[in-house]
């Protein structure tokens, strides 16, 4: 096998910026999507904070830039045939117009519905979650066995899967003693969402495939990401990810700095007491390249806890007020009724080693990273939609029936 890295989902918020690092790490990279996650925020009116090209445009922007040629294939992957077309070389070369670089060393699995509130709005959106995200895995499982059965499949989980335990998280495994006698399982899972449990299902999924056939897969459990430069984007804001703000899609850091710009006060569910583990997106881009370099063994299923820090959704509404004043900006916070099923105030105490033992070097929210965004942010104000801030989805119904 080459050094070719297959990267599902390749448009999305962390699909992109890991396209252009694998490539500028000298991997070939092959990027596939269906623009699902576009679709859907245009037909709910979530607008970008800024436009982003569509992956045709911004691979020959990388290319012009980076000199650097990253393939593409615009398809669903929930449709079996289309993914397993790329595992073979007849299917590839036809799908990405160009030679089959030899079967991916990493397949990089970001390809789901990602939204909680989004996946319980109505039967219609659950459909199409649970759908979308158990076929597109079980389809790469399938087509990895079949056809590719060497390829490490790099999956992004979350860290919602554990919930919040009222015991200390382990890295996805749990040993227990019972009646005197000893095993390991899969530390429970109690998702908060449809979502989550589509994640869940894919963890046991992926678990039932590397028992019965061998594969190698690893798990990464992720805290929300927040940030909207890496690296490679810095050569050109047309490479930046995609910016969600609206309380479907946009993440909380990302949401709260928009809030703050906007003169919307920042929204805090509940008490805010909910504590999450975060991390910047510049950290995921270390660990899912630490993950491909040291890859699973075969039959093993790997799972990380790809998180940086925790934070109450408290502590970061202050953070980012403190930030945004000093800025000179009004930054108020307010107290919301919390549409989420969740507990406000837990215990949450997640272990986090594995990554940091393959190298990664943790980089913890400071200032100058709010700062950094806040510069960003602030250059698209006008751009903002404060309609979208908050509920848009439960007001509004999608466009085509307004
Ligand atoms: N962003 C976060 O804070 C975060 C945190 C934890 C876990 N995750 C997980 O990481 C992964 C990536 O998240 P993201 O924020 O980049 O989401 P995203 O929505 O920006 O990216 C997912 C991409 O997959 C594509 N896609 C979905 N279904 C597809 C299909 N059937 N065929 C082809 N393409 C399809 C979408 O169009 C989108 O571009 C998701 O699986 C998500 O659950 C994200």
């Amino acid at each position: 096998m080459g050094k070719h890295i297959c990267i599902l989902g390749g448009d999305g918020y962390l699909g992109w910026p890991s396209a252009m690092r694998f490539s500028a790490l000298g991997y070939d990279v092959t990027v596939v999507d269906n623009y699902l996650r576009r679709e859907l925020c245009a037909q709910y009116g979530l607008d970008f904070l800024y436009p982003v090209p569509r992956l045709k445009q911004r691979v020959a922007l990388w290319e012009a830039v980076s000199g650097r040629r990253i393939h593409l294939a615009e398809l669903d992957l929930a449709d079996p045939e289309n993914m397993r077309a790329l595992f073979n070389p007849t299917g590839y070369e036809r799908l990405c117009d160009a030679p089959w670089p030899g079967a991916p060393e990493a397949v990089l699995h970001y390809a789901e519905q990602p939204s909680a509130p989004f996946s319980q709005r109505d039967y219609r959106c659950t459909d199409l979650t649970l759908v979308n995200n158990l076929r597109v895995t079980s389809n790469l499982l399938c087509a990895v066995r079949d056809l590719s059965p060497r390829s490490h499949i790099v999956h992004i989980g979350t860290m919602g899967e554990y919930g919040t335990p009222n015991i200390d998280i382990e890295e996805g495994w749990l040993d227990i003693a019972h009646k005197g006698r000893h095993d390991r399982f899969l530390f429970p899972r109690q998702g908060a969402s449809v979502y989550h449990t589509t994640k869940i299902m894919d963890t046991d999924l992926m678990w039932f495939f590397v028992r019965a056939w061998k594969l190698r897969v690893t798990d990464l459990m992720q805290g929300p990401v927040y940030g909207l430069e890496t690296e490679e984007s810095r050569a050109t804001p047309e490479l930046r990810p995609y910016f969600n703000y609206d309380d479907q899609f946009g993440t909380v850091i990302n949401r709260f700095i928009v809030q703050a710009v906007a003169g919307h006060p920042l929204t805090v569910y509940g008490k805010g007491g909910q504590t999450r583990g975060y991390i910047n997106i510049t950290d995921t881009l270390q660990c899912v390249v630490a993950a491909v370099q040291h890859p699973a063994q075969a039959g093993e299923l790997r799972i990380f806890n790809q998180i940086t820090e925790t934070f109450s959704v408290r502590e970061l509404a202050r953070r980012v007020r403190e930030v945004g004043r000093k800025r000179g900006l009004k930054v108020a916070i307010e107290h919301v009724e919390n549409p989420r099923t969740e507990a406000e105030e837990h215990y949450y105490n997640p272990t986090y080693q594995a990554l940091r033992e393959l190298g990664v070097v943790p980089h913890p929210l400071d200032n100058a990273t709010l700062d950094s965004m806040f510069d960003i942010v602030q250059g698209y104000a006008a751009r903002i939609h404060p309609e979208i801030i908050f509920h848009p989805l439960q007001q509004r119904q999608p466009r085509e029936q307004d």
